[in-house]
Formats: structure tokens, C-alpha cells, sequence
């Protein structure tokens, strides 16, 4: 065959200050638009956890609901979401986290996970690691165990991945963009 697997970097687009000047958005709706860039990033995303016996896989609204599901799916596992504040209608825990201006409230079924499951954590993208902390802190006060995080991209200069590893967190990301 003459055909070239494309690579995940070639299918992610940047968009040059978005949302606010001076910020190059990775925009991954691109990668998972394209058939063969979302199996590569699916298999990407999961192989470091497929002998680590996750019960479950949780995905952080909006992007990490796409990748997420697909993960489960492929694992044979279940999906859990945590949502943005309000959109959850049974009972629920939440957390605030810091964003660049402001604060926002993301939320978990407060019985979605049961004491001790081993859950992989999804979301598309880790760059000051706030969203992904909260998360986690929800997964710890549903008292599960965090198998590891996985992004398909990762911010290193704002200290996301660095802050969760520091805490003993296995991340795994796909690519990495320093210098932004
Ligand atoms: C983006 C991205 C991650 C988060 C990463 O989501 O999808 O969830 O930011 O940033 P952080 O590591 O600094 O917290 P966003 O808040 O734009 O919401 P969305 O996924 O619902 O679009
Ligand atoms: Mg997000």
C-alpha cells in the first residue's frame, strides 16, 4: 500500500490567538474528525493501562466525553462523566477550580464510582493542570483509585502534568507542545 498513516501533530490544528489574543489553541476536533487520527489517538491514549485492570473510565466534559467513551469502549469498561456545574441531574459532588479569570464548578454522580474502583482519568488537553486537579479530587473524595490521567495534549510550561505527577499521579499524554 502507498498509504502513509498520517501523524497525530499533522492532524491538530492550531488557531492563533483564540479565545484571547496571544493563546494558540490546539484544537483537536480536527484529529478526531479524521478516521485513522482517532483510532491512532484511542490506541495512543489507552495501551499504557490495558494490564492495569481499570473498572472504569471517566471523561471531563466537553472533549474528554469524545475520547473518553471511545477509551471505555475499547476496554470493555463503562464511562463515567464529570460535567460542568448544573448538568448532572442525581446527586452530586463538585469542586472548584481556578481558571484564568474567575473560578468554575465541575461535578461528578455522586454514586458513580464505588469505593476502591480503579479509574482511568480522560480529557483532551492538560495545560495549568486545574481542571484535571479538580477531577482528581473528586475521584478521591469518591474514593476511588486513579490507575493514571491520560491527554492527547499536553502544555508542559504551564505545569499541569508536573503538578499531577508531583502527587503521584501517572500522566500520559500523546504530545507535547513546549515553548507556548
Ligand atoms: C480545556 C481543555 C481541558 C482544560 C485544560 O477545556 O479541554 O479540559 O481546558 O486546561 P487546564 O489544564 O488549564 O485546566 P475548557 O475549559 O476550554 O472547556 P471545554 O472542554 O468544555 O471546552
Ligand atoms: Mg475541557
Amino acid at each position: 500500500s502507498d498509504y502513509t498513516k498520517p501523524a497525530l501533530e499533522d492532524l491538530i490544528r492550531t488557531i492563533p490567538d483564540y479565545p484571547k489574543q496571544g493563546i494558540q489553541f490546539r484544537d483537536v476536533t480536527t484529529l478526531i474528525a479524521d478516521p485513522v487520527g482517532l483510532r491512532t489517538a484511542i490506541d495512543g491514549l489507552l495501551w499504557p493501562f490495558l494490564k492495569q485492570n481499570v473498572d472504569v473510565v471517566v471523561g471531563i466534559e466537553a472533549r474528554g466525553f469524545i475520547l473518553g467513551g471511545a477509551v471505555a469502549h475499547e476496554l470493555g469498561r463503562g464511562f463515567v462523566p464529570i460535567r460542568k456545574k448544573g448538568k448532572l441531574p442525581g446527586k452530586t459532588i463538585g469542586q472548584d477550580y481556578t481558571l484564568e479569570y474567575g473560578v468554575d464548578t465541575i461535578e461528578i454522580h455522586a454514586d458513580a464510582i464505588a469505593p476502591g474502583q480503579r479509574v482511568l482519568l480522560i480529557d483532551d488537553l492538560i495545560a495549568t493542570g486545574g481542571t484535571a486537579d479538580a477531577g482528581l479530587e473528586l475521584l478521591r473524595r469518591s474514593q476511588a483509585s486513579v490507575v493514571g490521567a491520560a491527554f492527547i495534549v499536553d502544555l508542559p510550561d504551564l505545569g499541569g502534568s508536573k503538578k499531577l505527577r508531583d502527587k503521584g499521579v501517572l500522566v500520559h499524554s500523546l504530545l507535547s507542545y513546549a515553548g507556548d
